[in-house]
């Protein structure tokens, strides 16, 4: 097979892609972002039925968002009334999903310096979440709850677009799932309608190059471990 130039770039943007979670202040331009959105909006759906929504989060919305959010993660009290809508993982972990979960998890504390008795070492790197890990830009997901499975399933191809747009323009993202049990407060700030719900959130910005948390290379299995060749 011949190595064309964009297969090159395509691969290299793959390849070096990881979730960033310390940012610098620098601003992201509008225009950026919309057009990694733009790009963003040309991944497929079934029926071509785009069941995304974006809304950008910066400057005092995003600030008084966090606020609002921490607030309620630092009160065991508060904490209990929230929950999440959807359950983004299993109830019952199995392996090989809960050894990689462990893995991920154990290998950014580490890097941290945080061990396994610093719960609230552990607690303030979750709440780091909740200011996008500095990023000047936030961005928050959601869908129409009419819409099925299969609408998930186009938005994660959404979703990663976006990751790689903006990987291509040197700025950093990281997914974050960890805003779902705050579902409420989050429709509240957006104002969202009725029959909107919470996907998911995701920072993006420049990655801080001297942050140790962003020198985490995550491990997957080989080809072998989840690919069956049927000839
Ligand atoms: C939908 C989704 C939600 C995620 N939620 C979080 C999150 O809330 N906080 C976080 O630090 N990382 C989150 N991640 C990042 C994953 O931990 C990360 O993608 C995984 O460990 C693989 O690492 P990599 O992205 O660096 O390749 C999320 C990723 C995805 C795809």
């Amino acid at each position: 097979m011949i190595e064309s130039d964009m297969q090159r770039c395509v691969d290299r943007v793959l390849l070096e892609r990881r979730s960033i979670r310390a940012f610098l202040s620098d601003p992201v331009a509008r225009e950026d972002i919309e057009q990694i959105l733009r790009c963003a909006a040309r991944a497929p759906s079934g029926t071509n039925t785009q069941p995304w929504m974006v809304h950008v989060l910066r400057g005092d919305s995003k600030e008084r968002l966090s606020r609002e959010i921490l607030r309620i993660h630092d009160s065991p009290e508060l904490r209990e009334q929230h929950s999440e809508e959807y359950p983004y993982y299993p109830d019952r972990w199995i392996s090989p999903f809960i050894d990689r979960r462990r893995k991920v998890g154990w290998s950014l504390y580490s890097l941290l310096g945080l061990t396994r008795e610093n719960k609230p070492g552990m607690h303030a790197q979750l709440g780091r979440n909740f200011t996008f890990f500095d990023a000047p830009v936030a961005l928050m997901f959601t869908i129409d709850r009419v819409m099925s499975h299969g609408s998930w399933l186009d938005y994660g191809m959404f979703l990663q677009n976006i990751m790689i747009a903006a990987q291509a323009r040197g700025l950093g993202t990281c997914a974050q799932a960890a805003f779902r049990p705050y579902h409420r407060l989050i429709a509240a700030h957006l104002k969202l309608p009725a029959h909107e719900t919470l996907v998911c959130g995701m920072a993006l910005g420049h990655a801080d190059p001297a942050a140790i948390e962003n020198t985490l290379v995550t491990e997957r299995d080989e080809l072998e471990a989840f690919v069956r060749f049927n000839d």
